[in-house]
């Protein structure tokens, strides 16, 4: 079934599932679209699936993967995106929330300062900044975000329902 432009918030079922080797060439497609100048090459997929197997998941639909997430055992989320075709739709939501449940304490996260769209998506999260490196990314700042589970997880499930 063609999935693209389905709203998703009214037609599920799709899942969120731990990542696994078959997902791999559609995660670079997913990758290489959200990030054109700076996508993650294979090896680095393959090592978090190899360092972090419980905190690498996929939104699955179908056979088609919409989107992927990685965090960390230390509540750090490393990267996440969703298919361009599929945005604005509450899956990156799901994503985070699925992460915002796993979490310790507070999920925390680095961003280009230049990336507004994410800003806008974690700030919409509960996420507050709380420091900024300058050139952490060469060209760019990044701003350090951070979710504080106790005070946001209600919140943020409100925003999900
Ligand atoms: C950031 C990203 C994962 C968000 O995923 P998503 O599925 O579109 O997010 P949601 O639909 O759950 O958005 C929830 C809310 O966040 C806000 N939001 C999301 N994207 C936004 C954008 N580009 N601009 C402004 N606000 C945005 C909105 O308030 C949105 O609710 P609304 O659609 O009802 O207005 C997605 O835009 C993406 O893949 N971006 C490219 C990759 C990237 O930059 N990843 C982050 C790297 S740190």
């Amino acid at each position: 079934m063609a999935v693209s432009n389905l709203n998703i918030k009214r037609k599920p079922p799709f899942k969120i599932r731990t990542y696994s080797m078959e997902d791999i060439n559609l995660i670079l497609e997913i990758e290489q679209q959200a990030f054109p100048k700076t996508a993650y090459p294979k090896e680095a997929f393959l090592s978090y699936a190899d360092r972090f197997p419980d905190h690498f998941v996929v939104i699955e639909w179908g056979e088609d993967i919409l989107g992927y997430m990685i965090f960390d055992p230390d509540d750090h989320i490393h990267s996440m995106a969703v298919k361009p075709t599929h945005r604005r739709q509450g899956l990156g939501t799901m994503l985070f929330m699925h992460a915002a449940r796993c979490a310790k304490k507070s999920l925390w996260l680095e961003v280009r300062s230049e990336n507004r769209g994410a800003i806008a998506f974690y700030r919409c999260m509960g996420m507050e900044v709380t420091g900024r490196i300058q050139g952490y990314y060469g060209d760019d700042d990044a701003l350090i975000m951070v979710f504080d589970k106790s005070k946001n997880i209600a919140a943020a499930r409100d925003r999900e329902a």
